[in-house]
């Protein structure tokens, strides 16, 4: 299905029954909705799941290639608004998980929960925002195989390397079919987010931290920060996965995924 925006069309999908609390799944970068396919199908029995594709991910038109988080949160309320969905539980990783943080800031009342995994409510160090300005010249250089080996390197824990060939083979698909424009756009986005560390101490709805033990991206020191800044929070430690919790060791994901939401109602 797809939502009309002033920015162009906006892929998303729905499953389960309205009737039921809802939870929206937002994608990190440059990956799209079909990443979260193994939790949106479990939860679908008692959830209304809602995933969509992140501006010029997945089916989601790129437009101008110029995008902010701001915009992205944007999003996540218009696909509310055309789904009529009151208040949600929200679920991000990595860019997800800066979108979910913001959106909790600006629109409190419209969020039930938070589940942020494999993120960190700090913005870019200047190392950061340097290696994202070469990762920017890499694709502008026509380079894109080093740029999407380099990511998947980044990326995914050892084990997942050796024993989960097509998690990797999904991933890298995720990162190849993402258009350079779309890539470079989102690079830029991501490079100007805004410090959310701030507004931790702000968040009052239950909310689950989740990282990859071996996330070299953002690390169990970010997540150990917001989960004590996160008044109430709850953190878990997904073994075997780097940054991609949720695909490298989905039946730890989803079962503290599970865990939280059944234990706070959501
Ligand atoms: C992601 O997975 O969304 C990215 O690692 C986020 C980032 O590059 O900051």
């Amino acid at each position: 299905m797809f939502l009309d925006t002033k920015s162009g069309k906006i892929a998303f999908e729905t499953r389960g029954d309205k009737a039921n609390k809802s939870i929206l799944f937002i994608h990190g970068f440059p990956f799209d909705k079909s990443m979260w396919n193994e939790q949106a199908e479990l939860l679908a029995n008692d959830h209304f799941v809602v995933t969509f594709d992140m501006r010029g991910h997945g089916e989601s038109a790129a437009g101008s290639g110029q995008y902010l988080v701001e915009f992205y949160v944007d999003d996540v309320i218009a696909i509310m608004e055309h789904l009529g969905l009151e208040k949600t539980c929200l679920c991000g990783l990595s860019m997800g998980g800066y979108t979910a943080m913001r959106a909790v800031d600006r629109e409190p009342q419209r969020f039930s929960g938070l589940v942020l995994c494999d993120t960190k409510s700090s913005p870019d160090s200047n190392e950061a925002k340097i290696n994202r300005a070469n990762q920017i010249k890499t694709l502008l250089a026509g380079n894109k195989a080093q740029f999407v080996e380099a990511q998947i390197k980044a990326l995914l824990a050892p084990k997942t390397f050796e024993s989960n060939k097509q998690t990797v083979e999904r991933v890298r698909n995720m990162i190849e079919s993402t258009s350079d424009t779309a890539l470079i756009g989102t690079m830029i986005a991501l490079s100007a987010r805004m410090d959310m560390t701030g507004s931790l101490t702000r968040i009052t709805v239950p909310t689950l931290i989740i990282v990859g033990k071996q996330d070299r991206i953002t690390t169990l020191t970010d997540a150990g920060e917001m989960h004590a800044a996160i008044k109430g929070s709850r953190m878990t430690v997904v073994h075997d996965a780097g940054h991609l919790s949720n695909l490298e060791n989905t039946t730890e994901f989803n079962a503290a995924l599970q865990k939280f939401l059944s234990a706070n109602n959501l």
